[in-house]
């Protein structure tokens, strides 16, 4: 398995054992920083950060992991850089590509963090864009992995709106690793036709099955794994809200609807998440629409099924292990 100097910008790109790879190394690198063992196996190398959207979790982890390895890292904040307005995509990849070892983004369409790495000549990592987060799915899978002691054959649940980056990319990461994937939405915001085909494809070869329904109870029997996220994403219209939420809210993920895996199923969340009125969003829409919580009740969120903050967590050790895999020889 060859991982030097490969791009990391969707999961459609990486083969279901260099996925496993992956996160065997994260596994691996989080033990090492638990036991105090250095792995600082980077050291003089530099990477840089781009972020066009907000983050705490993806661009905390990118900074201490890169710490964790040595290297040191540079933030960019679009308003304050030259990205977009004054310098062009292809002309930003050039002149990065040439003080830094790797470079991260997040932003918009999947076709401006192409366009960095067609122009890079260092790996160019995806943090997010509106179409995938693989980090994230590297991250979620090792939570499993650690909690169930295999990926292959699980029940996984995505409820609400599957079309956008996490539910097409966990539908992939599924396909690929074996995982049974359902997405339970109204049918509109199931994954796109062309990507579902490319996923039974990965899927044939798994084992894993794929299931696109409205109905709950049947998405939610035998569910190992509940998952969700917010229903309006970064750089969407805040007028979209009412709908979303008429059209998302029987989707919910609460009480009611994990007792009805039948199983000890667990929750998950990429985060942030509005599950209370302690944000400024959720309280407003919360107060608006009368409703205590949105995609997920706090109930359910500050339960013992709920692993979302060891899922926070090992969105490090696992960009950690992608870092790592593409920058060592
Ligand atoms: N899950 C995730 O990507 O979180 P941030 O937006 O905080 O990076
Ligand atoms: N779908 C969410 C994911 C956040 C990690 C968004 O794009 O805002």
């Amino acid at each position: 398995m060859n991982f030097y100097g490969r791009d990391f910008l969707t999961l459609l790109d990486y083969t279901p054992e260099e996925i496993a790879y992956l996160i065997d190394l994260a596994a691996e690198l989080k033990a090492k920083k638990k036991a105090g063992i250095a792995h600082d196996t980077l050291r003089g190398k530099n990477i840089a950060l781009i972020f066009e959207k907000t983050s705490t979790r993806t661009r905390c982890s990118f900074e201490v992991a890169a710490n964790d390895l040595g290297m040191c890292s540079t933030y960019l904040d679009p308003s304050a850089s030259q990205i977009g307005k004054k310098e062009s995509i292809a002309d930003t990849a050039r002149v990065l590509s040439g003080m830094f070892d790797g470079i991260e983004y997040r932003g918009f369409g999947q076709e401006i963090v192409e366009e960095l790495a067609k122009y890079s000549s260092v790996p160019v990592w995806n943090g997010l864009t509106n179409e995938y987060h693989p980090t994230q799915i590297l991250a979620d899978f090792l939570t499993i992995k650690e909690h169930f002691g295999k990926l292959r054959g699980l029940n996984f649940v995505y409820m609400g709106d599957a079309r956008y980056n996490m539910g097409n990319s966990l539908m992939i990461g599924c396909a690929k690793m074996g995982l049974n994937f359902t997405a339970c939405a109204p049918a509109k915001y199931f994954p796109d036709e062309a990507l579902i085909e490319k996923c039974r494809e990965f899927a044939s070869v798994s084992g894993a099955t794929l299931t696109f329904t409205e109905n709950v109870d049947e998405a939610v029997k035998g569910a190992d794994v509940i998952y969700t996220d917010i229903w309006v994403s970064m750089g969407e219209p805040a007028q979209v809200w009412e709908q979303r939420i008429n059209e998302l809210l029987p989707y919910q993920v609460n009480k009611a609807t994990m007792d009805k895996t039948g199983k000890a199923t667990i929750f998950m969340h990429c985060l942030p998440s509005y599950h209370d009125h302690k944000t400024v969003i959720g309280k407003e829409i919360g107060e608006k629409f009368g409703l205590d919580a949105l995609e997920v009740t706090d109930e359910v969120f500050e339960s013992e099924a709920s692993v979302v903050f060891k899922e926070a967590e090992n969105r490090m050790h696992t960009i950690k292990a992608v870092m790592a895999a593409t920058l060592t020889k």
